[in-house]
């Protein structure tokens, strides 16, 4: 038997999202390379007759259903959806979830949280005991960002993380832009003690527009590994 890869993975966890879809649902369809394998296997099922709306929650996402003939509503027309299927970077066993890698953050909890469900599928190597080996991307309004991202210390310092290393994301030498035009300060925390109590302390830090933690969002992980596709809910 040939050793599957990660792209297979993402693959098989994509097919196993499918069961989650029903014909006329609304779906908020999410950023990234599994996101996209979602995409890939629904495509063929729309060919064939499904009948859904999808809602973007990136320009990139966007342009792919394009190419894929999905059709696609904004959310203002669509909302509220009735599932949200999207990956993340890295999700614990409570369904708590670092999200923001490609910066599509922001869209993807307004889109999550305007679903009446939201399925996470990802491969195995996302599964992790404790969120934070993955740098957690705070999504930040340019004005002012050296203040904004002192606040932010300053939390971090409040709730114990003395020394978290934060870089300024890039993208072709410049700071990397969001969809909505912000900037993204990458945060490596190692190891988040207590997930909810930062994401709280960050929902309160003006300069701060949105982070990547998403805690009690999601109500099911789908997650591939060698010998399958598990689904994990949350209770
Ligand atoms: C986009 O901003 C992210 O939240 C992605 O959903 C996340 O990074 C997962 O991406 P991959 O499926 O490419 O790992």
């Amino acid at each position: 038997m040939t050793r599957k890869t990660a792209a297979d993975l993402k693959r098989d966890a994509a097919i196993k999202a499918l069961e989650f879809v029903e014909d006329g649902m609304k779906l908020g369809l999410g950023t990234g390379s599994t996101a996209e394998a979602f995409l890939e296997v629904l495509a063929p099922k729309v060919r064939g007759g499904l009948n859904i709306m999808g809602v973007p929650t990136s320009e990139r996402t966007a342009q792919r259903c394009r190419e894929l003939s999905i059709p696609l509503g904004s959310l203002e027309q669509l909302a509220p959806l009735d599932l949200t299927i999207d990956g993340a970077d890295e999700t614990d066993r409570s369904l708590n979830l670092i999200k923001g890698g490609g910066g599509a953050h922001l869209r993807e909890k307004i889109v999550a949280i305007s679903s009446k469900r939201m399925v996470v599928i990802a491969d195995k190597s996302k599964l992790v005991r404790r969120l934070g080996k993955f740098p957690l991307p705070v999504e930040v309004i340019p004005y002012g960002k050296s203040t904004t991202l002192g606040r932010m210390r300053a939390a971090f310092a409040k709730l114990g993380y003395g020394d978290v290393a934060v870089t300024l994301r890039e993208k072709d030498g410049e700071p990397f832009k969001t969809d909505s035009g912000n900037i993204v300060f990458d945060c490596a925390f190692g190891a988040i003690q207590n997930a909810p109590k930062l994401a709280a302390a960050l929902d309160g830090i003006t300069g701060v527009v949105e982070h990547g933690l998403f805690i009690g969002i999601a109500s099911a992980l789908v997650i591939a590994g060698p010998k399958g596709a598990d689904v994990i809910t949350r209770r």
